[in-house]
C-alpha cells in the first residue's frame, strides 16, 4: 500500500482537485475523487519508465554461465557437418569441438553437453562404452585444453544402436534391466575420459541409481549426475534425432519416455532420480515443461536444468528465417522464461549466441 491515493484517502484530508494535480498526471484519479468515488488503482507504470528503472527491478537475470550447450561429436578431424533441421549447428570432430569451446569459454558459458555419432553402430549400442569413441577421444581433448567450462556427457544408447533404440531391445520391447549395466559402461568410460557430469537421458528405471552405484564403486564419487528426470516423448525431439541418426527404426519411445499428459508422474520422476542420488533434476522440453519446473521449484532444493530442446530450436530458426519473428528477442524471451519458471541451468542451442547478446546488452 505505498500508493499516493492511498495515502490521500486515509489521511483524511481532502485530496487537491487543482489544475495542478492535473499537470501531474492525475487527471482521471482527480476526475474520479471529484464524483466521490476514489478508484483504488496503482502505478505499476512507475518501475517501467526507463530502461534502468527496468533493468533495477529485473526479477530474472539470465547470465551466460547458467547456459549449457549441447554438442554433437563424430569421429575424425577437421570434420564439420551441418545439421539441416538445426541452422547454424554442426557435427563436428573432436579438434573442432575444442575449438568451438574455447570461443564458448571465451562467452562466459557454463558447460558443454555432448553427445556421440560412431563410426559402427550395433544392436546393443556397446559403442557407447568404447573409450576411443568420439566423446571420450574430445573430453579428452578438451581437459588438455583446460578451460572454464563444465563438461558433461550423455548417456543413451540411442545413438549407437542400429535399430536406434534407448536400450537393449528383445523381441519388441526395451529390456531395461538388460539396458542398465551398459548405460554404467557408457558412464564410466566418460567418467575416465574426463566428463565431470554424466547425464542418462534414457528414461530407463533406476539408470540413476545404476551410474551412482557404478561411480562409486571405481572411486569417482565426484562425478555428478545430471537426471533427465522428467522426459516427456516430445515430438521436439525430431531434428535431434536427425542431427544424431537416432530415429528409431521400428515403434517409438512411449514404453518409457513419459506421456506429455502428465505433470503428477514427472514429479515423481524427479523425486525418485532425486532418492537415486541425482545431483540436478532437468524437465524436458523445455517449454512444455514451465509448469513442471515451477512446481519443483517449490518441491526440491536440487538445482533444476531445463532442455531447450532441438525442435524448439527449430520453430525459432525458421520462424525467424521467414522474418515472421526477431530472433534475438525471441530467444532471449524464451530463455529467460524458461529461467523465470524455475530452471537454473537451461541446455540451449541458442547457447553461444545468447551469450554473446548477454554481454552486447551489458556493455550497451
Ligand atoms: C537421447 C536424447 C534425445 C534428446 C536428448 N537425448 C532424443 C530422444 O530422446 O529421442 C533430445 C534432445 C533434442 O531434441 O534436442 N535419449
Ligand atoms: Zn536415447
Amino acid at each position: 500500500m505505498t500508493s499516493t491515493l492511498h495515502r490521500r484517502g486515509t489521511a483524511g484530508a481532502p485530496p487537491p482537485a487543482t489544475p495542478a494535480a492535473s499537470a501531474q498526471g492525475d487527471a482521471g484519479q482527480v476526475a474520479a475523487e471529484t464524483a466521490g468515488a476514489p478508484l483504488p488503482f496503482e502505478r505499476t507504470r512507475r518501475l517501467r519508465a526507463t530502461a534502468a528503472r527496468r533493468a533495477l527491478v529485473r526479477e530474472t537475470r539470465l547470465s551466460p554461465a547458467q547456459l549449457v550447450m549441447p554438442l554433437f561429436v563424430v569421429p575424425g578431424r577437421a570434420r564439420r557437418e551441418p545439421i539441416a533441421s538445426m541452422p547454424g549447428q554442426e557435427r563436428l570432430s573432436p579438434d573442432l569441438v575444442v575449438e568451438l569451446a574455447a570461443d564458448l569459454a571465451a562467452l562466459g558459458v557454463g558447460g558443454l553437453m555432448l553427445f556421440g555419432i560412431p563410426t559402427e553402430k550395433d544392436p546393443r549400442g556397446e559403442a557407447a562404452a568404447d573409450p576411443d569413441g568420439p566423446v571420450p577421444e574430445a573430453l579428452r581433448q578438451l581437459r588438455a585444453a583446460d578451460l572454464p567450462l563444465v563438461l558433461a556427457a550423455d548417456v543413451c544408447l540411442c545413438e549407437y544402436t542400429t535399430h536406434g533404440h534407448c536400450g537393449i531391445v528383445v523381441g519388441d520391447r526395451i529390456d531395461n534391466d538388460a539396458t542398465l549395466p551398459q548405460l554404467a559402461n557408457a558412464a564410466l568410460a566418460y567418467a575416465s575420459a574426463g566428463a565431470e557430469i554424466v547425464a542418462p537421458s534414457g528414461m530407463m528405471d533406476g539408470q540413476v541409481a545404476t551410474l551412482r552405484a557404478a561411480l562409486d564403486a571405481v572411486g569417482q564419487t565426484e562425478i555428478g549426475i545430471l537426471a533427465y528426470a522428467s522426459k516427456h516423448a516430445s515430438a521436439l525431439y525430431g531434428p535431434f534425432r536427425e542431427a544424431a541418426d537416432s530415429t528409431p527404426a521400428f515403434g517409438d519411445r512411449r514404453s518409457h519416455q513419459m506421456d506429455p499428459a502428465n505433470s503428477r508422474e514427472a514429479l515423481r520422476e524427479m523425486a525418485l532420480d532425486a532418492a537415486e542420488g541425482a545431483d540436478i533434476l532437468m524437465v524436458k522440453p523445455a517449454i512444455t515443461s514451465l509448469d513442471l519446473l515451477a512446481r519443483a521449484r517449490q518441491r526440491f532444493d536440487l538445482p533444476l536444468a531445463a532442455y531447450q530442446v532441438s525442435g524448439e530450436l527449430a520453430m525459432l530458426e525458421a520462424a525467424a528465417a521467414h522474418g515472421w519473428i526477431d530472433r534475438r528477442r525471441t530467444g532471449l524471451e524464451l530463455l529467460t522464461a524458461i529461467a523465470r519458471a524455475g530452471a537454473d541451468v537451461i541446455l540451449t542451442y541458442l547457447a553461444r549466441d545468447a551469450a554473446a547478446w548477454l554481454a552486447e546488452e551489458r556493455s550497451r
